[in-house]
């Protein structure tokens, strides 16, 4: 690693640094279409910060520093707002009440009352209902032939939420929870301008919106219904029942609990960042090291000395996950909106304007990452190695590796995400080999606020013997 060189500016300019000069129409459609592409040649050219102009955002000033990245991620909530931002695309849909959408002293109670549920100790109940979940997909994959894992991946995941978050055991609940909340979260172009424009709902074509969630809500409120009601809500480990026996201890709201709105409300926020995010990590993996010979015989045996209760064996699949996250970001960037001016990068920003820490940007640069696109799980192992010697690597700290955004906003269920993501690919490596290919990466797509492999992340897997 080489120690990035700073220029550090005299003087501090007012406004907005200089970025592409195309007309905002035409930056916004090319950022649907290339999102990381765009960002990344905006960048060579700009430099470490810059501006791009697009639509419902206005002027975004993103970062590429580590060192503004971590001003913001520091900065004083009030002033630094993400809430604001989410809830203009998604409160329609994840409701007003949302830990996704509010800001301030509300965000701050809010996420402080879900916390426990994500807790290491938490989620360590849950590994073995995700075993289950991911040997009983595999089971149904089709052998010798190529198909995309990514739509088995998204059961996989979603299975797990409605399991361990919403704590569903009646079977024929759970096949109308599966067949009813996926069309909710996993909106279209029409649905998604319906949410920016909420007026639109009461409108054709745009009404299949609102039924859809109402159907799904029906659902939802039963399941919030029936753990209030169960008399075992003290011994239950699912995510809802910590949700309903959560009290607000320690903050503004001491002693209240949350209603049925408010519950709903974080179910499906949990649902909307949960699924789709880490099966599209699980996805990038899979297609990852099928092109990765070396790295995939090491991933193998490192899921059979896990299976054995061998720590190292899970140290490698970590380090899988979080290579994976770092060189294939999910999610690519993530935003707050200036309510007063901010200074960073040698700039003091105005407010109203977003800025927005480049979590692909960062990942992508040389000065952080040595060959950045080389996909090599070794470099997120531990400083030193298991017989002792020092592999040379700094660690990673909260503005160079930060696929699940950073600060006050961190992702609740980062913990969570790496856990399931090691569990399945340790499940699916013990039952299936993954064949290697010469083919070439697939590209990263954007879908919502994603980034897919855009054939699906397809492979062909033989049984193990
Ligand atoms: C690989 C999988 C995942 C990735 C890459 C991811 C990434 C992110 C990112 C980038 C943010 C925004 C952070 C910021 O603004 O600084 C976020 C927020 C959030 N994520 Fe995740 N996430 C993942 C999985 C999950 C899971 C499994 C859950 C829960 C089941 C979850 C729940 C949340 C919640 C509730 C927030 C809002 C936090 C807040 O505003 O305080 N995420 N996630």
């Amino acid at each position: 690693m080489t120690d990035t060189v700073r220029v550090v500016p005299d003087t501090v300019r007012d406004g907005v640094p200089p970025g592409p000069r195309l007309p905002r129409a035409v930056q916004t459609a090319i950022m649907l279409r290339y999102w990381p592409g765009f960002l990344r040649a905006a960048r060579r050219r700009h430099g470490r910060i810059f501006t791009v102009d697009i639509a419902l955002t206005g002027e975004m000033v993103y970062l590429a520093d580590p060192a503004d990245v971590r001003t913001v991620f520091g900065g004083d909530p009030e002033v630094l707002r993400a809430g604001e931002l989410n809830g203009a695309f998604l409160s329609g849909v994840l409701g007003d009440t949302s830990v996704l959408v509010v800001d301030g002293a509300t965000h701050r109670d809010r996420r402080r009352l879900m916390l426990p549920p994500f807790h290491r100790d938490a989620v360590r109940r849950q590994v073995e209902e995700m075993a289950e979940i991911t040997a009983a997909n595999v089971a149904g994959w089709p052998l010798g032939r190529r198909f995309p894992v990514a739509p088995r991946m998204a059961q996989i995941t979603l299975e797990v939420i409605l399991r361990t978050v919403i704590g569903t055991r009646d079977p024929e609940r759970l096949a109308a929870l599966r067949a009813a909340l996926p069309p909710v979260v996993n909106m279209g172009t029409m649905a998604m301008l319906a949410m920016i424009n909420p007026k639109l709902l009461d409108k054709r074509p745009w009404r299949f919106v609102k039924r859809r969630i109402a159907a799904a809500d029906a659902l939802i409120y039963a399941e919030i219904a029936d753990r209030r009601a169960d008399p075992d809500l003290a011994d239950r480990t699912d995510v809802l029942a910590m949700l309903v026996r959560a009290a607000g201890d320690g903050t503004a709201e001491a002693g209240r609990h949350m209603s049925d709105v408010e519950l709903r409300d974080q179910l499906m926020t949990l649902l909307f960042a949960g699924h789709e995010t880490t099966a599209t990590g699980l996805s990038w993996a899979l297609e990852r090291l099928t092109r990765h010979p070396a790295e995939l015989d090491r991933a193998i045996a490192a899921a059979d000395a896990s299976a054995t209760g061998d720590p190292a064996g899970d140290e490698y699949l970590d380090a899988v996950a979080k290579e994976i996250l770092r060189v294939r970001p999910v999610v690519f960037d993530v935003g707050r909106v200036l309510h007063a001016p901010v200074q960073v990068g040698g700039w003091r920003l105005p407010a109203g304007v977003t800025v927005a820490p480049g979590i692909g940007l960062v990942h992508a640069d040389p000065d952080v990452y040595p060959d950045p696109e080389r996909f090599d799980p070794e470099r997120m192992l531990g400083p030193v190695t298991s017989d002792g010697s020092p592999r040379g690597l700094p660690p990673l700290s909260p503005s160079t590796w930060l696929p699940f955004g950073g600060g006050g906003r961190r992702c609740l269920g980062a913990t969570f995400a790496q856990v399931e993501m090691r569990v399945v690919l340790r499940e699916v490596l013990l039952r299936v080999h993954p064949e290697t290919t010469t083919a070439r990466g697939e590209k990263q797509r954007v879908k919502h606020v994603t980034l897919v492999p855009h054939r699906g992340a397809r492979i062909r897997v033989r049984p193990r013997g």
